[in-house]
């Protein structure tokens, strides 16, 4: 049985004291709710990572990490390393957004390096990836998506999947409003498995969990999260909305 996810990015956002208040609803919100085989991840700043871990232990939420640096340690200001994050109890980290991609030019290379040091050091990964519009106007999302995956995985074992956590996110649908149909999402999801079926085996194909993510919503998640090959979502703008997060915490 795929393990299901819903993970909230929270992005460059919240203060501290923004931080505190929501982590404090999110908690009433979720209060009592049993899950089975179901993660609940969220992905604060880095600079509220430890109290929101602190806030966080006896809940069923898990702490995620928005990015890390591929190198262990050494002169790279500004920078975080894998064992700053699992020394404040962090145990997740989101690589490859398509933000991180865009603005910050995180290339494939960089990527399959993040990944690797996060999976050495016993991280979960959640990797994303996903096309730009005009990618699927031109009919090549299917290609783009492969070649980000064997770009940035297919080099890694099949163990290593045991701490990887898929996120399709179709860029084009990322803070638009405009999510991709649960039809849409579906298809991609059922190639992802394909591919890894293709360049790894059909078991481990089956056990890795796809999320979709891009304008999940209370009102559009049931329906996404209803389709076979979707296994839960990555959250942006409504995980920064304890009602909205939980609801489709609860839709899964
Ligand atoms: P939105 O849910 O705001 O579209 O963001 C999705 C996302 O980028 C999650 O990583």
């Amino acid at each position: 049985m795929r393990q299901k996810v819903v993970a909230g990015n929270w992005k460059m956002n919240n203060t501290l004291g923004e931080t505190k208040k929501l982590l404090k609803s999110l908690k009433k919100e979720l209060k009592g709710l049993k899950l089975v085989d179901t993660r609940v991840i969220i992905a604060p700043s880095f600079v509220n990572l430890q109290h929101t871990v602190k806030k966080t232990e006896n809940s069923i939420i898990e702490v995620s990490a928005q990015n890390l640096h591929q190198a262990t340690n050494g002169a790279f200001t500004g920078e975080i390393s894998v064992d700053m994050l699992l020394d404040i109890g962090v145990n997740t980290v989101i690589l490859g957004h398509s933000e991180r991609r865009a603005y910050f030019n995180e290339t494939d290379e960089a990527l399959a390096q993040k990944v690797n040091t996060a999976i050495g050091s016993g991280l979960d990964v959640i990797f994303c990836f996903g096309e730009q519009l005009e990618d699927r106007q031109n009919e090549k999302h299917f290609e783009i998506v492969e070649s980000q995956l064997k770009e940035a995985l297919f080099a890694l074992s099949s163990e290593a999947y045991k701490n990887i956590i898929l996120a399709y996110e179709p860029v084009w649908a990322i803070g638009t409003g405009q999510t991709a149909t649960a039809d849409q999402a579906q298809e991609m999801h059922k190639f992802i498995r394909s591919i890894l079926a293709k360049n790894y085996d059909e078991k481990l194909a089956n056990s890795v969990s796809i999320l979709y993510g891009g304008s999940v919503k209370p009102n559009n998640a049931e329906e996404i999260f209803s389709k076979p090959d979707v296994d839960g979502g990555l959250i942006g703008g409504a995980s920064l909305k304890a009602k909205d997060f939980s609801a489709i915490v609860k839709s899964i």
